[in-house]
């Protein structure tokens, strides 16, 4: 998937702007409150439907404005195809998405144009809440396996049900084992699907992070929710009692999680700020690495702020490893001094100075050629 043209209109204090990106490194760089992350912001609308920032789309929109836009032209396969994709949403009402000519849902926008974002809250990873590295593997999931949405949304969506009978606090022994019986059989096959993406995704992670920071070695542990011995209809069965007095279900998928280990101890508690800017980093590395292995399609990569946290060796090292691969990336930086010098002189490059909502493209340095 490959961003060949951007629109951006009213979107925070993006007014108009029209963009030509590389098909390899952006660099988007200014002062703070330029517009540099609203950019960032704009693509993740086009590619998801949401923003990254918020869920109230009404802050997004440009103050004294009525409806943003964000209009691209797309080559899905990376094939030199151009297809026209937009999406809109005005003050009062829905988000309208537009892909050559025809209205698509928020799943097929989704797998049209697989974005991964590196910014502050991907910390998260190793020192949120689980359900932030549920997403993370179904992320995986969504991508690597057609069925997997299916199982995902039927799982779900019985989960609710099973749930909000347990809040009655009566089930006919009958009625539950009906319910159950179909939440074990979306459960069961969404947690293979997710435990065999993690382990896909660990020996790419290995390399990459073996590539970004020598010396550290971080274990991935996937857990999927109840206990590994047994099978998930035979702890809904024993747990029972205890969801009724809880009114919630208390295992299964919903409670899977991904722990990291570095050296023996828990990753979030041993690595300094750089050290896990640079694990996080290498977990969506190595995300956009397996899906291009698996598909043959690039991702595109959002990341916010690329050297914060990271000294300059660091920073070169990361460099190296979004031009070595086959990603179209949108980095953004404050200062563009050694980030406009670190690349190859063969990687298509375009460097965009942001300046209060207006974005213009400038050379880069002892490069002058048509990329
Ligand atoms: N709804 C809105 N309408 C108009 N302007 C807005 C709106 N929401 C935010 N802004 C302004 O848009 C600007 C863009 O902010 P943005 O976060 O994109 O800056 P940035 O270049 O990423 O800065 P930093 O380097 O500090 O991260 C800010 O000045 C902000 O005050
Ligand atoms: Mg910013």
């Amino acid at each position: 998937m490959l961003i060949s043209q951007l629109q951006v209109r009213n979107l925070r204090n993006l007014a108009d702007v029209n963009l030509t990106p590389s098909r390899r490194i952006n660099l988007l760089h200014g002062e703070n409150g330029s517009g540099k992350t609203s950019l960032l912001e704009a693509i993740h609308l086009l590619g998801l439907g949401r923003s990254f920032r918020t869920q109230q789309y009404r802050q997004v929109i440009q103050a004294g404005t009525e409806e943003l836009l964000v209009f691209a032209q797309i080559d899905p396969q990376g094939s030199g195809e151009q297809r026209a994709l937009g999406i809109s949403r005005a003050r009062e009402g829905e988000l309208k998405v537009r892909y050559a000519g025809e209205s698509l849902g928020s799943a097929e926008l989704a797998s049209l144009m697989p974005l991964l974002v590196i910014n502050s809250d991907t910390f998260a990873l190793l020192e949120g809440s689980p359900s932030i590295r549920r997403q993370f593997v179904d992320w995986g999931g969504f991508h690597s396996d057609p069925g997997f949405i299916r199982l995902w949304r039927g799982f779900h969506r019985v989960l609710k049900q099973r749930n909000s009978l347990l809040k009655c606090g009566k089930i006919d022994a009958r009625v539950r084992a009906l319910w159950d019986a179909e939440l074990v059989a979306f459960a069961e096959p969404l947690s293979e699907l997710r435990a065999a993406y993690v382990e896909a995704l660990k020996p790419v992670f290995d390399e990459i992070l073996g590539e970004l920071l020598k010396g550290v070695s971080v274990e991935l542990r996937f857990s999927r929710g109840w206990d590994a011995k047994r099978s998930l209809a035979e702890v809904l069965e024993e747990s029972f009692e205890r969801d009724l007095r809880q009114g919630f279900s208390s295992s299964g998928p919903q409670r899977a999680d991904l722990r990291f280990r570095a050296d023996g101890q828990d990753a979030a508690e041993r690595l300094s700020r750089g050290q896990k800017k640079l694990v996080v980093s290498a977990l969506k590395l190595a995300q956009g690495a397996l899906f291009y292995r698996q598909s043959q399609r690039a991702c595109v990569y959002l990341i916010d702020d690329l050297p914060s946290e990271l000294d300059e060796r660091h920073c070169r090292q990361f460099c190296r490893f979004l031009e070595n691969s086959a990603n179209q990336c949108f980095i953004t930086c404050v200062d563009p001094g050694l980030l406009s010098q670190v690349w190859e002189p063969d990687t298509p490059l375009a460097l965009f100075r942001v300046d209060q909502g207006t974005i213009s493209q400038s050379a880069a340095p002892g490069e002058q050629d048509e990329r």
